[in-house]
């Protein structure tokens, strides 16, 4: 098979997928998704991209699967939580400051939910460290995802042993029940709630926003879809809100001079 053709059967599977599965490739880097497709026409001992379209013609479960390969949905509680130490350590205290009568935090690619639970878990902490409990409603977390079954997931708020690598253990005694499946403590999961939302397709939450944090979900998109969120990120934070990227991205474009890095190590940048 000459490459001609197999970049065309690789242009008519990433069609096929976004006009059936609403999951725009296009907009994705192209590696990637060659690596991650080829991941599953192993499994299915299948060669060329024309014959693994067939094959998901007839397989539901197999289109599944493949959705699931593209999106990555792997995460954990306090991922990287020098990051989260930076987030209790700067943003919270500035967030609690403000004067808006309701702080609004939106965990953009949440996956099944950890980084919204554990920024609630944060801003719980803060508020009852304060003794200012009765004002805890004006915080809310929305976590959204792209994938439905991810989301299935966040909204149990129940976690397995794995998902606790990266968390305290004090906070995990006081945030999580005992035994298995770890369930998030009410009080905080109170404070989430979550969307189905494609980040490339559909705008951020209504209102003004004051800390997004979007993290390991750039990385899979081309240059020109990452500069084009940013300048969403921007237009949707209040002044003076915060971006929180993951630890292997960047900040960059025309969008780049509208931020100041306030922890550039942890990836937290705050809209002047
Ligand atoms: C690796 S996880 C990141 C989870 C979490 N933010 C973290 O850092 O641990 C990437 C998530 O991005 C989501 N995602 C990918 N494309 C998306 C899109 N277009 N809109 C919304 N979410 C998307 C995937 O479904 C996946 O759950």
């Amino acid at each position: 098979m000459t490459d001609a053709t197999m970049d065309r059967d690789f242009a008519g599977l990433t069609e096929k997928i976004a006009r059936e599965r609403g999951f725009s490739c296009a907009s994705y880097k192209e590696r990637c998704l060659r690596r991650r497709i080829a991941v599953r026409m192993r499994a299915r001992g299948l060669h060329t991209f024309a014959d693994y379209a067939r094959l998901l013609d007839t397989d539901g479960r197999e289109y599944d699967l493949l959705l699931d390969a593209l999106t990555i949905n792997v995460t954990k509680l306090f991922r990287n939580w020098d990051t989260f130490q930076a987030i209790e350590r700067v943003v919270v205290p500035a967030l609690w400051e403000r004067p808006d009568p309701e702080l609004r935090i939106w965990s953009a690619g949440c996956a099944s939910g950890e980084e919204a639970h554990s920024l609630a878990i944060l801003m719980h902490r803060y508020v009852t460290a304060r003794e200012e409990s009765h004002r805890l409603e004006r915080v809310s977390v929305i976590g959204t995802d792209i994938d439905r079954n991810s989301l299935d997931a966040a909204r149990q708020g129940a976690y397995a042993e794995s998902a606790f690598v990266d968390t305290p253990a004090e906070l995990r005694a006081r945030y999580f029940s005992a035994d298995a499946p770890y369930l998030v403590h009410p009080e905080a999961r109170r404070l989430v709630r979550f969307e189905r939302r494609d980040l490339l397709r559909e705008p951020p939450p209504a209102g003004e926003l004051h800390l997004i944090t979007c993290r390991n979900v750039i990385i899979y998109f081309d240059r020109q879809t990452q500069e084009a969120l940013f300048q969403r990120f921007h237009d949707a934070l209040a002044p003076g809100g915060f971006l929180v990227l993951g630890k292997v991205e960047t900040l960059f474009g025309p969008a780049r001079a509208r931020f100041r890095g306030v922890e550039p190590r942890e990836r937290i940048f705050r809209r002047q």
